[in-house]
């Protein structure tokens, strides 16, 4: 699914260029589940911003599905990330005042998809992360931070993506919590066959991947495959 060859990312120029990314190689089978683990600092976010499409890389390919998005104007990664890629931030804004419905109704706005559609496509997909019915005309702000990131991931799953990226997904909840969203991603990668790349710098939730690549100063140190931990606390 994924394939990145000798990638660098380099931000400005002259004197005050650095190089975030220093010539990363992978790949990514359709329905890995896989850490990308690194220090602060080592380029995780940088190199996901490239795979979700967007940002480019300065010199080096990359292809998903086959398809050559190095090369990318702004409008064909917008597509992409549209169609194929659910992202899901530490720092999730939902709209506070609005109903967990409506949040995760979002995205297929701009994706142009009719109202009635937006509302099934939501629920559903507010129910494959793990969230009751009663919750969806609650407003975000009455969430608890669990909650928060299920919509998040809800939001993520909204359109049908292939691909899932989470930055740090689990950096702001307390360990019990963090289980619960990582037992979600389990569940979405073994039952719903979803790729999965989750970016982390804790050594405890890269071990939920199947596989686990270590970077640092925008290199690959090491890039193995590892006996999965399950997550304790599995959804209802
Ligand atoms: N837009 C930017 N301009 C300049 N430097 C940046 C920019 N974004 C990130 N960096 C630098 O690139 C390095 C890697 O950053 P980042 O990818 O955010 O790392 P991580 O997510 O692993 O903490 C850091 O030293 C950071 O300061
Ligand atoms: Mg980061």
């Amino acid at each position: 699914m994924i394939e990145v060859k000798n990638i660098t990312k380099t931000y400005g120029s002259g004197d005050t260029a650095f190089q975030a990314l220093k010539g990363i190689s992978f790949d990514i089978a359709d329905g890995e589940f896989i850490a990308i683990m690194g220090p602060s600092g080592s380029g995780k976010s940088t190199l996901m911003h490239i795979l979700g499409c967007l940002d480019t890389p300065t010199s080096g390919t990359y292809k998903l599905d086959g398809k050559d998005v190095s090369k990318m104007d702004d409008e064909e990664l917008a597509d992409i990330r549209k169609s194929k890629i659910g992202f899901v931030f530490q720092a999730f804004n939902l709209l506070p005042r609005t109903t967990v419905l409506r949040n995760v109704m979002l995205p297929l706005i701009y994706a142009g998809v009719g109202e009635a559609e937006r509302e099934e496509r939501a629920a559903r997909s507010l129910t494959a992360a793990g969230m009751t019915e009663t919750h969806f005309l609650h407003k975000s702000n009455e969430l608890s931070g669990g909650q928060i990131q299920r919509v998040a991931i809800a939001r993520a799953l909204v359109n049908d993506p292939s691909l899932i990226l989470a930055d740090e997904p689990t950096g702001n909840l307390d360990t019990k919590t963090g289980e619960i969203v990582l037992g979600t991603f389990q569940k979405l990668n073994e039952e719903h066959g979803r790729t999965i790349v989750l970016i982390t710098h804790e050594p405890d939730v890269a071990e939920h991947a199947q596989r686990i690549i270590h970077i640092r100063d925008g290199e690959i140190l090491s890039d193995k495959k590892h006996v999965q931990r399950k997550a304790r606390q599995h959804i209802q």
